[in-house]
């Protein structure tokens, strides 16, 4: 059932993809000329925030959630990215006419606070202005996920409190993540389920997590987690189709005897779970009925956001 060595940000190969344009600040150059300095505040500390989003049929999705939540973090780390909103979508546009792309395409904005005038961590040494890249790829989720599912192992590494490093940060830092992620692949898993600080299941490494059980969709309150663009989409959609959904707490044994859990993120939308901790979750094979169903209801929220 499982394929050895997969993420859920697999993606189906698209050779087009060695030859994508790539945006640093204002110029859009070939990949291999795509470079910054190493005194980036990015590269020496993580002192910046990204963004991942999808373009389809010519328009960013839940473009205006992305951008509340990049510009939230941006202030709150005094991170002045040194454009508006219109600014970013503008250099989104030109860097996807660059590249030809419209369609099944994934960006990485990525803002940091930019060139330091010496290797330490003070903010003020970052004296350029922002760095600002944006990289697009040709992006379908692998297909083998929806048959296969992921499989998860829940980690010793936590989700902290707001007060150290809060998870709401999408910051180029993400050695929290990282450390969870290679204890699951240690644990011979694809991805690490984290756990809060009181021990209740919380979200996975990369992305947002939830179970079904008895026809009711779970996940965690949301006071440790990502908020995901992609998490919110889908308890809106559980309201809006009266399906039942609940943020709340819950344990391993919960997550254990789900009938379904699935992950969300713009990348992959809803990606199966089949295994956590070698358990296997449901009595169903590949994708359940109620991920299948929400699945088909984003899909067709993503298509009405992006229609021209
Ligand atoms: C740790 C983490 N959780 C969840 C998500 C999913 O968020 P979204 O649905 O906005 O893509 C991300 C994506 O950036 C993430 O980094």
């Amino acid at each position: 059932m499982k394929i050895s060595g997969q993420t859920t940000h697999d993606a189906e190969e698209d050779v087009r993809n060695q030859n994508i344009k790539i945006y640093v600040n204002g110029e859009i150059v070939p990949r291999e000329e795509a470079k910054v300095s190493v005194y980036d505040s990015g590269f020496m500390l993580g002192d910046g925030m990204w963004e991942g989003m999808r373009l389809y049929n010519g328009k960013w999705a839940f473009f205006d959630e992305h951008m509340d939540r990049l510009f939230d973090s941006c202030k709150a780390i005094s991170l002045n990215i040194g454009l508006d909103r219109d600014g970013i979508l503008d250099a989104l546009t030109k860097t996807a006419a660059a590249n030809g792309m419209t369609h099944d395409v994934h960006c990485r904005l990525m803002i940091t606070r930019g060139v330091k005038s010496k290797p330490f961590q003070h903010p003020n040494l970052s004296k350029s202005g922002p760095t600002v890249v944006i990289i697009m790829e040709h992006s379908k989720p692998a297909k083998h996920l929806q048959a296969t599912g992921i499989s998860l192992a829940t980690v010793p590494q936590v989700r902290g409190l707001p007060m150290s490093q809060d998870a709401k940060y999408n910051s180029h830092s993400k050695l929290n993540c990282v450390i969870a992620c290679l204890q699951a692949e240690q644990a011979g898993a694809d991805e690490g389920l984290m756990l809060d600080p009181h021990g209740f299941v919380n979200t996975t490494n990369a992305c947002n997590f939830f179970i079904v059980r008895k026809g009711e969709v779970w996940t965690s309150t949301g006071d440790y987690c990502m908020n995901g663009v992609t998490r919110q989409k889908v308890i809106d959609l559980c309201r809006v189709n009266d399906i039942p959904v609940f943020e709340k707490n819950y344990s391993l044994v919960e997550a254990y005897g789900a009938d379904e859990a699935f992950l969300t993120g713009t990348f992959g939308a809803q990606t199966p779970v089949s295994l956590i901790d070698g358990k296997r979750i449901g009595s169903h094979d590949g994708i359940g009925p109620i991920t299948a169903r929400l699945q088909t209801l984003y899909g067709e929220l993503v298509a009405q956001n992006t229609r021209s």
